[in-house]
């Protein structure tokens, strides 16, 4: 990456600008921005590669644009774009290049790029031989199920989208996915399975995973139980970057599809770990998927840092958290086929931001990323909602809707789209003491009735929110969607100077598991760890 001004960002002057700018605005109201500037959606709002992106919503005006965009240019933010699609070993703790980018790119001059075509060329074949029925299981018999097994990106990314495709699910082919090490989860979905027709992907970029080894091993019993070890190679292939352990593990080498040091695990629905998406939809889905993402490449890569969606998406971010303190960050897809979108940027965000560190080690001083959560509208209206119109944290919210639902019944979507605009139109609005206690006086009440109500019933308002606006979740929107996300996640980081391609964090648990394994799986009391483990062990073995 570029060398930045050694200065931390929290001391260039933008920064101090926007810290004397926060103290005005944030005195301000949303809602009045649109009273006193009537062209404020056009101002805040654009289009580009299959998004709808308005932001007028947010406690920002053009000052506050500028200096978040000034905000950007400070930290060199298009060299480090520059740098990340040209391959350099911007993953600076791992050495290594960081190219999702190539994935999606319709190229073939690089190595990078002709080593994606031909395993895009390699999953097209295996796609069609297994969607036609010509790839057949142990006992000649089609297959109908493919079981997904891997945890965290081999996981959430293709769970998400298969999900998120489902008008598109190929007719002959069901996906499941297994990720959790807990035996429950492999259990009751192989529970309606027959392992003759039944299809395992074991997908792992390290395939040292535990969860993923344990539940491929148990999913290899399963099917020993009925068939023989030469059936296994019809039964089982691999994605992963190590094959010598996939082949190890007994995989055949035919069957393994590759993947590469230069995609990070929660960046790599995009390569074979891809594959159920592919086998539960179509190749072509899967590849107008690849091409959503790739018009989305371009236009983070090309357009001005004013009109770039993912980096005014990372500037909004970084105005709440740091600006703000705001600590988390709401997705709320009016859509239910999104469902899974709230835990897949649960990974993308906080795997790639949750650093204390800059990229050369030195503290960070400030707010890295938020806490992501969310669920799909209008459920959520129902439950956590309330802390959001009238608790006292200030939650950004993302809204994501379709124009058109897929689902025919266009009264119903047209329901969904009014509750999503209501819900970001109220966030904004609210509800002052005056208007609630108008009301309940035209409900009939007492004025001593109505004030002692009314408190109860303010909403201060003034809550920020995007609309991000698809026009029907299609593949290759849903591609610009994720892209968007993962680009975002990345400008931040530039901002930041912080490393979005490690996850260091997560050795520690790691670690430490395989000593309470051994620990909790040999006879006797456990006296070897804090008196804490040492209970909660202890505990457990009464009953083992
Ligand atoms: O433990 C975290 C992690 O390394 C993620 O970054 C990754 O997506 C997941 O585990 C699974 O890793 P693998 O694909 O190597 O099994």
């Amino acid at each position: 990456m570029p060398a930045q001004d050694s200065r931390p960002i929290q001391q260039s002057p933008p920064w101090r600008a926007l810290e004397a700018h926060h103290k005005e605005i944030s005195q301000q109201k949303i809602a009045d921005f649109f009273v006193s500037d009537p062209q404020r959606f056009e101002r805040f709002s654009l289009q580009a590669a299959e998004l709808y992106f308005d932001y007028s919503k947010h406690l920002i005006n053009t000052e506050t644009l500028d200096l978040l965009l000034d905000l950007a240019e400070a930290s060199d933010i298009q060299s480090s774009i520059a740098a990340m699609f040209s391959g350099e070993k911007i993953n600076n703790t791992e050495q290594r290049p960081v190219l999702h980018t190539a994935l999606r790119s319709p190229g073939n001059s690089s190595d990078a790029e002709q080593a994606v075509q031909s395993t895009l060329d390699k999953m097209q074949t295996f796609t069609e031989q297994v969607q036609n029925g010509n790839w057949t299981g142990f006992t000649g018999k089609a297959i109908t199920d493919v079981v997904n097994i891997g945890i965290g990106g081999s996981d959430l990314g293709p769970a998400m989208v298969y999900t998120a495709l489902s008008p598109f699910h190929a007719s002959a082919i069901r996906c499941h996915f297994v990720s959790n090490v807990d035996p429950a989860h492999l259990q009751q979905t192989l529970a309606d399975l027959d392992p003759a027709s039944t299809l395992f992907i074991v997908a792992s970029k390290t395939f040292t995973t535990l969860e993923t080894l344990q539940n491929a091993q148990a999913a290899r019993r399963w099917v020993l139980s009925r068939a023989s070890e030469t059936d296994l190679p019809r039964h089982f292939v691999a994605v992963s970057s190590n094959i010598e352990k996939a082949a190890e593990f007994g995989i055949s080498p035919d069957n393994i599809f590759p993947m590469w040091d230069w995609v990070g695990g929660r960046y790599s629905l995009w390569s074979a770990i891809g594959l159920p998406i592919a086998l539960g939809t179509s190749m072509e889905t899967f590849r107008e998927l690849l091409a959503g993402a790739h018009s989305m490449d371009e236009h983070f890569r090309h357009a001005e840092l004013k009109e770039n969606i993912p980096v005014l998406m990372a500037l909004l971010s970084i105005w709440y958290a740091n600006f703000f303190h705001a600590e988390t960050q709401v997705i709320l897809p009016y859509a239910q086929n999104l469902q899974l979108l709230p835990a897949f940027l649960q990974q993308l965000e906080m795997e790639s931001l949750g650093k204390s560190v800059h990229r050369d080690g030195t503290k960070l001083e400030l707010d890295s990323g938020s806490l992501v959560w969310g669920s799909a509208g209008t459920n959520g209206q129902h439950s956590f909602h309330q802390l959001l119109h009238q608790g006292t944290h200030l939650v950004p919210a993302d809204f994501i809707a379709c124009a058109r639902s897929l689902a025919g019944e266009t009264g119903q979507h047209q329901h969904l789209l009014a509750n999503c605009f209501a819900q970001s139109q109220s966030l904004m609005q609210g509800k002052s003491f005056d208007e609630a206690k108008q009301e309940l006086l035209s409900q009939g009440m007492s004025k001593e009735e109505a004030a002692a109500l009314a408190p109860h019933k303010v909403i201060s308002g003034n809550k920020p929110s995007s609309t991000i606006l698809l026009q029907e979740l299609k593949p290759k929107a849903l591609g610009s969607l994720i892209a968007a996300y993962e680009h975002k996640v990345f400008a931040q980081s530039i901002v930041l100077d912080i490393n979005a391609f490690d996850q260091w964090g997560v050795e520690l648990g790691k670690v430490l598991s395989l000593d309470l394994f051994k620990a909790i799986s040999k006879s006797g009391k456990c006296g070897d760890f804090d008196a804490s483990t040492n209970g909660l062990i202890n505990f457990c073995k009464q009953f083992s």
